[in-house]
């Protein structure tokens, strides 16, 4: 019932265990190789501790969305994609660089073509499409897409809450930027639609879904080792 788009789905399969996608390489990094990357890459505690949360969000959606085992996205990927999606954060914190296409660079460079898509569309998904979402099929960019937007910091927020910070920090007063911001949201409300038509519970609620243990303090450690 749920799962990837049929035109855009490359096919998934489960290895001893371990799921892979329609890529050759195995390209899905584990947790462990998550953390490993935020290491590598110098991202900041506070970005890691947000990536964390948007990870819990994350896979609370997507437990609920894995009925289908053919067209599910993978649990796997969805968290990847959470962990890794503001990789590139902290070096484009000065301005030089689209942190969203350059998480997507190192990524690619790691060699996991599926996860830099979600972190190359977090911000804004190239394919909006609520037809789809009206028939209750969701890809990992978007359950990842949405997840990053229910996370204010480190705090589980309202998709206003969020548009009101996102507005405020990175609107530079500029009235075209806020209305392109704006439409985003708009875009974003209509999958949270269609999200909780089929989820069996309510988007104010989702903060109580989640499964993964609290974070430790140091959020250094693996969590979830
Ligand atoms: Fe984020």
């Amino acid at each position: 019932m749920f799962g990837f788009h049929k035109c855009t789905a490359k096919k998934s399969r489960t290895v001893r265990g371990i799921v892979t996608s329609g890529y050759e390489q195995p390209a899905i990094p584990d947790t462990a190789t998550c953390i490993r990357l935020m290491d590598e890459y110098g991202m900041l505690e506070n970005i890691r501790h947000h990536s964390l949360v948007v990870a819990q969000i994350a896979d609370a959606l997507i437990v609920e969305l894995l009925d289908d085992p053919v067209w599910a996205p993978e649990r796997a990927l969805v968290l990847a994609g959470a962990l890794l999606h503001d990789i590139a954060k902290t070096p484009c914190l000065d301005g030089n660089c689209d942190h969203a296409a350059a998480g997507g660079d190192i990524c690619r460079k790691h060699e996991y073509p599926e996860v830099a898509e979600i972190v190359e569309q977090h911000v804004i998904l190239k394919d909006h499409d609520p037809d789809r979402y009206n028939s209750g099929r969701f890809t990992a960019m978007e359950i990842v897409y949405y997840a990053d937007k229910r996370v204010r910091h480190n705090q589980v927020v309202s998709l206003e809450e969020r548009l009101e910070y996102i507005i405020d920090h990175y609107g530079n007063d500029d009235p075209e930027l806020h209305c392109l911001i704006r439409e985003n949201f708009q875009r974003c409300r209509e999958l949270e639609q269609a999200l909780f038509r089929v989820l069996p519970f309510n988007a104010e609620a989702l903060e109580q879904r989640i499964r993964f243990p609290q974070l430790p303090d140091k959020v250094l450690n693996n969590p979830w080792a």
